[in-house]
């Protein structure tokens, strides 16, 4: 059966206390509606549309970096939830198939718990995800009869005997979309909010002769971030499932509570990560690779059997092939570094690529910038560059070329030749003696003076 997801993100969060929309805070240095989206990707949905209101341009904008081909609808009013998700239907028209409600602000709902609510699809038209909560407080109530789910009762219009029940509305909605459109026609604003409730469908599912069933996840699948208090705890939460998650995997961590994650961080089998190392967006590293102690990585690919840091930065554009060594105090962004390749010390490689066997000593810069434009730097096979080179980019190194420490390189050098560019040293002879002496007299004579 098709899928369809239809994401709701139109709501404010105005007690985020913010000028960004709610969906776009960030868990996993990823936006919270992408954290729907990526569970959601698990059933390949053949559309996804995107209801935006607040901030929808933004959001729009954030949504397409992550997925071109999404569909953004537009809710300028925010009249409720089934309101919400009637703005999907126009961009749903052709589509046939079932559709799932997921809320933007809901992070942490799994794929697997969406796979199930497909699968009780099987046996009734309308299936909504529930969850028994430890202090219901505000959410809807679902009222069960067996696996009949009755109806959904908003807090606000649930009387004492209602508000007893802790089975609670996720939010989380699944149906076949024809079928949803529908129900949501028939959704009227007579209630304590004055809203269109989407928890409404249950209820008219069962008088127009469908049929509607919950299905449980655990709590903290559900959790909907209002405030900063509940994003930085649901960071937290996301921290420590994807530092469990990498456990599982066969990654070493040696201090997990010390290691930050992307929400897209891939890290191979056996790949070591010491203590205190931040892994920003986009992060791929291979297996038997080690980052060592307090490195910080974003947008960059590690092959296997690498090892990086400790105190390394490996900046968007970085790539890595296998054994390569980038050491303490190294900065890498947009480079290619070779195989079995060393960078130890002390080294900034921006803009370039750099071939296999090679080392680069240490405080080589590429001078990959002039001010306006951003120039490339190519090295070769084998070569050996001086500690303290400056590559003056644009410029070519061949391959088994060597340059002279403390060279400043401004032309390419052909393959096989050692460049030297620095003044030629001169030694005087018993110069040092004399100079000695004679600062060794002019302190004495100042001392004597005062
Ligand atoms: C909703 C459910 C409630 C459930 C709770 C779980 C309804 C009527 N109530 O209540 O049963 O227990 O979620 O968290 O559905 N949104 C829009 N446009 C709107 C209204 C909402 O896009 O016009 C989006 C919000 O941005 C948010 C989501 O829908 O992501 C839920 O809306 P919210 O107002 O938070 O619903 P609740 O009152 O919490
Ligand atoms: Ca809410």
């Amino acid at each position: 059966m098709p899928t369809a997801l239809i994401i709701l993100a139109a709501g404010q969060g105005s007690r985020m206390n913010s000028d960004l929309p709610k969906v776009l805070h960030e868990v996993g240095n990823a936006p919270l509606f992408a954290h729907a989206l990526a569970a959601g990707s698990a059933l390949s949905p053949e559309k996804t549309v995107l209801v935006v209101g607040h901030g929808g341009d933004l959001v729009e904008a954030a949504a397409r970096k992550i997925d071109e081909t999404i569909t953004v609808a537009r809710q300028t009013e925010q009249l409720g939830t089934a309101h919400a998700v009637a703005q999907a239907r126009d961009a749903l028209a052709d589509f046939d198939g079932d559709a799932l409600v997921l809320y933007g602000d809901t992070p942490f709902v799994s794929a697997e718990t969406l796979e199930r609510m497909t699968s009780a699809r099987a046996t009734h038209d309308v299936v909504v995800l529930g969850f028994e909560a430890a202090d219901p407080a505000r959410y809807g109530r679902l009222v069960v009869n067996g696996d009949r789910l009755e109806r959904i009762v908003e807090f606000k219009d649930a009387d004492a005997a209602t508000r007893a029940i802790t089975l609670c509305n996720s939010g989380v909605v699944c149906a076949d979309a024809a079928t949803l459109f529908a129900l949501i026609d028939a959704v009227g604003n007579d209630n304590a909010s004055g809203e269109y409730y989407l928890t409404d469908i249950v209820e008219i599912a069962w008088k127009m002769g469908k049929t509607a069933t919950a299905v449980s996840c655990d709590e903290a699948e559900t959790l909907g971030i209002n405030t900063r208090t509940e994003l930085a705890r649901a960071e937290g939460l996301f921290q420590a499932s994807k530092r469990a998650e990498a456990l599982e995997n066969g990654v070493t961590l040696t201090a997990p509570e010390t290691v930050f994650f992307s929400l897209d961080t891939y890290i191979g089998r056996d790949a070591v990560i010491e203590p205190n190392v931040v892994f920003g967006p986009n992060v791929t590293i291979e297996s038997n690779a080690r980052i060592r102690a307090f490195s910080h990585l974003e947008g960059c690919h590690v092959s296997m059997g690498s090892t990086v840091g400790p105190f390394a930065r490996l900046r968007p554009g970085a790539e890595l092939s296998n054994n390569a060594h980038v050491g303490n105090f190294v900065e890498i962004k947009n480079a290619k570094i070779g195989e079995g390749t060393k960078v130890n010390h002390l080294t900034y490689i921006g803009d370039a690529e750099i071939g296999d066997g090679t080392n680069v000593g240490a405080g080589t810069i590429t001078c990959n910038y002039d001010g306006v434009f951003k120039h490339k730097t190519t090295v070769g096979k084998n070569a050996f560059i001086g500690s303290n080179t400056m590559l003056v980019a644009p410029v070519t190194l061949g391959d088994d070329t060597m340059t002279a420490s403390g060279s400043v390189i401004t032309t390419d050098v052909e393959a096989g030749a050692l460049a030297i560019a620095r003044a030629r040293q001169v030694n005087k002879a018993g110069l040092a003696v004399r100079m000695f002496e004679k600062l060794k007299s002019a302190k004495k004579k100042s001392q004597k003076g005062s």
